[in-house]
């Protein structure tokens, strides 16, 4: 309980920090930023839960970009990835971004099992000495395909690799073991850096083709992808990280974006049935997905698909966390907003009501079913007897601007944990701070046993489906218990918070996963 009542010191000292920040000014008077978003005041809801954000219908939807696959071998994925600063049009206002080949979101990156992936990655960040005010050299980055269950270690998905300015670097990844039908996502993983690179626009979506089966019951559908990103500009550029105020809070944005756009116009005939993949590109921002009238129907999570769909009022996505839906359209024509709901992550974080996009139901009447079936191989491993597995309990927690997992800032001395390929694990993640976090382990995705606080639905979600996480709210106050399978690959890799300024002041562990046959000495 110590570090809950230096948590609760801080929060007063963070409500004069943030509020007298110049960004904050901006956000709460609207600024510049007014312009067919009227996203004015929706940063700063305070926890309230009053205010509404509710900008005109924009533009007709449209997908991320389509990374090009440049090597005719059917079973070999190539493709080329640049870092660089672009401008982008944010709501009428042209930004300098960070971007993967001046696209944002980033393009789309396709793959199935059994491919190999190779990135040809640069590095086109401007050269600096400068330092960002954690005192990380800026211009460093580096590729992370989280959620991908590949080989953390170099050439594949080793975040310890770190390209500078004007280099590059070949991934290569090895997709044997991966999850058909999964959506997945690529990030910047340079640690110090991650937060502000992320906010500034580097992330873009992966996708693994379905397999047979789930191809036959998903085909008819069209199918979207929608990448969530909210940024706040500071004239032409994402605002800066000012304090470490903002590193405990976690940044969130007064513009939030479906695939760079404010609230576009997604079309559907009547009856229609649409496939929507989702992904949380943000760095702090909680959603709650709502669409008026509608249920939606949960088909996938981060690790893959479920065995059928799964109807839901509401859906919380937290940073790092993916969901694919089917959404079945009204039998009659309207109009239909898709919101994100208030909810409170704790500590300053918004809580507004938000139109995300907007659903026009219009045109000849097309009643598609749902299908019965998903992916008839999904499992459930929640019988398994887990009393002679390993436990391990992670507490995570945070104090004055620094954050910690079981007592262990990563730039000090990092929380260290072995495990066994192989084998199945028990961890718990306990948080007793006073906001949620979202708790990320890389390459192998877990199953929930258990979630004690936050918000029913999820619980009952989570926990009673056969789905696969690598992402997910430990509550505040709660606890998440889960089993995690080991397998496949041996490697350092890590896990840590996924709101990314919590990762990048200290809220990360090692975990160091070693061959059954090699005891460590
Ligand atoms: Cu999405 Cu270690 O991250
Ligand atoms: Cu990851
Ligand atoms: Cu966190």
């Amino acid at each position: 309980m110590k570090p809950k009542v230096k948590t609760t010191l801080i929060i007063g000292v963070c409500v004069l920090a943030l509020l007298a920040a110049p960004a904050a000014a901006g956000m709460m008077s609207g600024g510049g930023m007014m312009d067919g978003g009227g996203m004015g005041g929706g940063g700063m809801g305070g926890g309230s839960g009053s205010s509404v954000i509710d900008p005109p219908a924009g533009a007709v939807f449209r997908d991320p970009a389509n990374l090009t696959d440049t090597n005719p071998d059917p079973n070999v994925v190539e493709v080329n990835l640049d870092v660089k600063k672009a401008m982008i049009n944010v709501n009428g206002v042209m930004a300098n971004l960070f971007t993967y080949n001046g696209q944002f979101p980033g393009p789309t990156i396709w793959a199935k099992r059994g491919d190999t992936v190779k990135v040809h990655f640069t590095n086109s960040l401007p050269a600096t000495t400068e330092k960002n005010i954690l005192g990380f050299t800026r211009g460093i980055t580096n590729l992370h395909t989280h959620g991908w269950h590949v080989s953390p270690e170099a050439p594949a998905d080793d975040a310890h690799l770190a390209t500078p300015p004007g280099g590059s670097y070949d991934y290569v990844y090895d997709h044997a073991f991966q999850e058909s039908g999964t959506l997945n996502f690529y990030h910047a993983h340079s640690h110090g850096l991650v937060a502000e690179q992320h906010w500034g626009g580097l992330g873009g979506a992966l996708v693994e083709a379905d397999s047979a089966a789930e191809a036959a019951a998903l085909a008819p559908y069209e199918t979207h992808l929608l990448y969530l990103k909210d940024i706040s500009l500071s004239g032409n550029a994402p605002t800066a990280y000012t304090s470490t105020m903002e590193y405990m809070n976690g940044k969130e944005g007064n513009t939030v974006m479906v695939n760079g756009q404010v609230n576009p116009v997604m079309t559907m005939r009547p009856g229609q049935v649409q496939r929507w993949r989702i992904v949380n590109g943000c760095n702090a921002r909680f959603y709650r997905l709502s669409l008026q009238g509608h249920q939606l129907q949960v088909i996938g999570t981060d690790g893959g698909l479920l065995d059928k769909p799964y109807a839901q009022s509401e859906i919380i996505l937290s940073p790092g966390e993916r969901v694919d839906l089917l959404v079945k359209a009204s039998a009659t024509a309207g109009t239909f907003k898709l919101y994100s709901l208030p909810y409170n992550r704790g500590m300053m974080s918004s809580s507004a009501q938000i139109t995300m996009m907007t659903v026009q139901v219009k045109g000849t009447k097309l009643d598609q079913p749902l299908p019965r079936t998903v992916n008839p191989t999904a499992v459930s491993m929640r019988g398994m007897d887990t009393s002679m597995m390993p436990k391990k309990t992670f507490t995570l927690s945070m104090s004055m601007g620094r954050g910690y997992i079981n007592g262990q800032d990563f730039d000090v001395n990092p929380s260290t944990t072995m495990s066994t390929v192989g084998t199945y694990e028990v961890w718990t993640i306990n948080n007793p701070t006073m906001m949620d976090h979202p708790f990320h382990q890389h390459v192998n995705p877990a199953q929930i046993l258990s979630i004690t606080g936050g918000d029913d639905k999820y619980r009952a979600l989570y926990t009673t489906t056969p789905s696969w996480k690598d992402t997910i709210i430990v509550p505040k106050g709660g606890s998440v218990t889960m089993l995690v399978p080991v397998k496949d690959y041996t490697g350092m890799t890590m896990f840590h918070c996924h709101i990314l300024e919590h990762e990048d002041i200290g809220m990360m562990g090692m975990w160091h996963i070693m061959d059954g046959g090699m005891p460590p000495m």
